[in-house]
């Protein structure tokens, strides 16, 4: 039982601790701001909620939290309004008050259905995130990106609002589906190819080790993802600039999730397809070594993610969802897309042919 880790989101009074650990659960400070009296209210699904609540929730009450619980469906298409009511609901019948805290316990719909609630619920309460999957442990957990998705668009309704604290323990990865664990590497690659070449490198060497849940390297992989993003929110927050390179794939890769109904794709899985969607476009466009080209696609590959979008999805069929991406700015699409092997750069005014391309190319 130990902390691997504790780094910080740095945010002036905003500041909170992410701790890295196995089995770290059980450390008794590990819930700060948690206090004895304090009341609290636990959000999870019905797949965790046989294997982790009931840890969770022995420790709290334990330490004098006074706290109750909802759990909601599992998958990406219950990250709506209808359960963010639920929570709102719940938290209204138990009567919390503006001083109550929220507990996301689960992957990245869960905390970003939280954190959601969490950020109207009396005009704001806090919140604290507990990442189960290796994509929420990695990224989505941290950064306060909270929200659910609408028919037309994927994250279309949400708020900035940052936890108080995470808690990642590596532990939970060991009951996570493979498909699960496979799917959060994507966004692993994803942080490699934009910001760490030496990263991309240490991938191509270690992702058997990786895939196996080697505790050295995975703890290095997860440690090594959540420092280059907290150093990233603490520089663009509200991702005015940099954050929005960590985009990269999404643009396509969401076109594919709404368009094939959401949670028929694993978001991990359709952002595979999307960064090679991009890193086609960017080689297209001759900005992108085609050796680099290779060695993002065999890497992906070599996770075991899909390289290849929908067969039943069209090149132009894209385009409409992606003309509602986030990072669209007076009618232009706006695309990340990999330069080198560590760097990636957002172009405006790309070409549509070359989009178009770029997409029959990955199908
Ligand atoms: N998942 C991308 C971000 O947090 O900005």
């Amino acid at each position: 039982m130990k902390i691997v880790e504790r780094l910080e989101v740095v945010l002036g009074k905003r500041s909170y601790p992410i701790s890295i650990g196995s089995n770290i659960i059980q450390e008794d400070n590990i819930f700060w701001p948690l206090k004895p009296g304090n009341q609290a209210m636990l959000v999870t699904n019905k797949t965790l909620a046989n294997l982790l609540k009931d840890k969770v929730l022995f420790h709290l009450r334990k330490s004098g939290v006074k706290i109750d619980q909802v759990i909601l469906s599992d998958g990406e298409q219950y990250k709506t309004l209808n359960e963010m009511e639920l929570i709102i609901s719940a938290l209204l019948e138990k009567k919390h008050a503006r001083d109550t805290t929220l507990i996301a316990l689960g992957g990245g719909v869960i905390g970003d259905l939280v954190g959601f609630a969490a950020s109207i619920y009396q005009r704001g309460v806090r919140f604290i995130q507990i990442p189960t999957t290796l994509l929420s442990q990695v990224d989505a957990s941290i950064g306060g990106k909270t929200g659910v998705n609408h028919l037309l668009g994927k994250n279309m309704i949400g708020s900035f609002w940052q936890p108080s604290s995470v808690i990642i323990d590596i532990d939970c990865l060991k009951s996570l589906p493979y498909n699960e664990l496979i799917s959060g590497i994507a966004e692993v690659i994803k942080y490699a190819i934009i910001f760490d070449e030496h990263f991309f490198s240490w991938l191509e060497e270690n992702i058997k080790e990786i895939l196996s849940l080697n505790q050295k390297a995975i703890s290095y992989c997860i440690k090594k993802c959540c420092q280059l993003k907290s150093q990233l929110i603490s520089l663009d927050e509200r991702e005015k600039n940099l954050r929005a390179l960590l985009n990269l794939g999404h643009t396509y890769g969401h076109a594919i999730e709404v368009h094939s109904g959401y949670g028929n794709w694993l978001h991990g899985e359709a952002i595979s397809v999307g960064i090679v969607m991009a890193t086609r476009t960017s080689e297209l466009l001759g900005y992108l070594k085609k050796q680099d080209f290779k060695r993002i696609i065999g890497l992906l590959k070599r996770a075991g993610l899909p390289i290849k979008g929908p067969k039943n999805m069209s090149a132009a069929s894209y385009i409409p969802y992606m003309m509602r991406d986030k990072k669209v700015m007076s009618g232009e699409i706006r695309l990340v897309l990999p330069i080198s092997i560590g760097k990636a750069k957002i172009y405006s005014n790309v070409d549509k042919n070359i989009i178009l391309s770029a997409i029959k190319n990955s199908q």
